[in-house]
């Protein structure tokens, strides 16, 4: 066995291993690694696969934010084929990962929840949690995808002072100056890469108060620029949709908003015929559980290193 730079062009072969190593729930294909391999301004994205015999057997893929040294540097994913699981590979690639995020000056690395996530944690069903464990990583956070099916889903008696609609072409600069006061981090960072790379506006349902967008509700479709495969929605009827991530102005915050932009982005989904729906990645539960949204998948957030940045 040895391990060898990551290619671009080893897209497929992530994807079998991953496959193989996580199995048909969290099953994901070669568009979605291509999207999450694609450059990230400021980010350092580097991997290794593991190779015996001229076969692809693990890969290991870690990132770094080197324009926000304060957040955590991660590993993105890695996996190893069942056969070669227990003779030591997972721990070379991990080990390798590591030294070269400490390399670039990390001093925190987080397991998952990278800016372009393969998973916002570890997935509790992988059973691999002692794995990581072993090595230095440690967190009791976890969060949860919820879902539930939309085909029934009944509207939520609320009324709110604004117009729900969903985004259209013209809708970029009063989403900007939203995103740029409200949530600059990773929410700001995320609409400005689905602008760069095409998406289509209506994939955002928007609260629009006299003051203009003051609030939001992300939605992905088969079809959207960001692969609806991130969402692990096999065990839901098809069609599928996402929602996720939602928020609204500080100072609209208690009157109802949120709900009112859920509930908005819900009914528009169901109007174009999705049934299965995730939201992911939230501790939030009992607030989804208003629309009937259960615990799906859990994952544990796991780090390692310094926490004192
Ligand atoms: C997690 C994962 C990558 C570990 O890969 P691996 O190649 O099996 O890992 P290693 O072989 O290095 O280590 C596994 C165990 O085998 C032991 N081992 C290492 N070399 C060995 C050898 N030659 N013979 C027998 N056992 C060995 C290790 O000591 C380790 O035991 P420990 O965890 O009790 O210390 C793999 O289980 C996997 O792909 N899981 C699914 C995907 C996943 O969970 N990914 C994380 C999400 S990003």
């Amino acid at each position: 066995m040895n391990l060898q730079t990551l290619q671009l062009s080893d897209s497929p072969h992530l994807a079998e291993i991953w496959n193989a190593a996580c199995g048909a729930n969290l099953a994901i294909n070669t568009r979605f690694v291509d999207y999450n391999l694609r450059h990230t301004p400021g980010v350092i994205q580097t991997g290794q696969v593991a190779v015996d015999n001229d076969q692809a057997i693990g890969f290991v893929l870690a990132s770094i934010d080197l324009d926000h040294p304060q957040r955590p540097a991660w590993i993105d994913a890695m996996a190893v084929r069942p056969a070669w699981q227990q003779q030591g590979v997972g721990s070379a690639l991990l080990a390798w990962a590591e030294a070269t995020l400490i390399d670039r000056g990390a001093r925190h690395i987080r397991l998952g929840g990278s800016m372009r996530p393969f998973s916002p944690g570890l997935p509790i069903e992988l059973g691999t949690r002692a794995f990581f464990e072993k090595r230095g990583y440690s967190g009791d956070h976890r969060d949860w995808d919820v879902a539930r099916r939309l085909i029934d889903y009944q509207p939520l008696p609320i009324a709110v002072e604004a117009e729900l609609r969903p985004g259209q072409p013209g809708d970029e600069a009063a989403l900007r100056t939203f995103f740029q006061r409200e949530f600059p981090g990773r929410w700001h960072f995320e609409f400005e890469t689905f602008l760069r790379e095409g998406g289509r506006l209506s994939d955002y349902m928007l609260l629009i108060t006299t003051r203009d967008v003051d609030g939001f509700c992300r939605m992905t479709f088969e079809d959207s620029e960001r692969p609806l495969e991130r969402f692990f929605m096999h065990r839901l009827p098809r069609p599928w949709g996402q929602a996720g991530p939602l928020g609204v102005s500080r100072v609209t915050r208690g009157k109802n908003y949120g709900l009112a932009v859920v509930d908005a982005a819900l009914r528009h989904m169901q109007s174009r015929g999705i049934d299965g729906c995730v939201i992911d990645w939230t501790s939030l539960t009992d607030f989804y559980a208003k629309f009937g949204f259960e615990k799906y998948r859990e994952y544990a957030m796991l780090s390692q290193g310094s926490l004192d940045e």
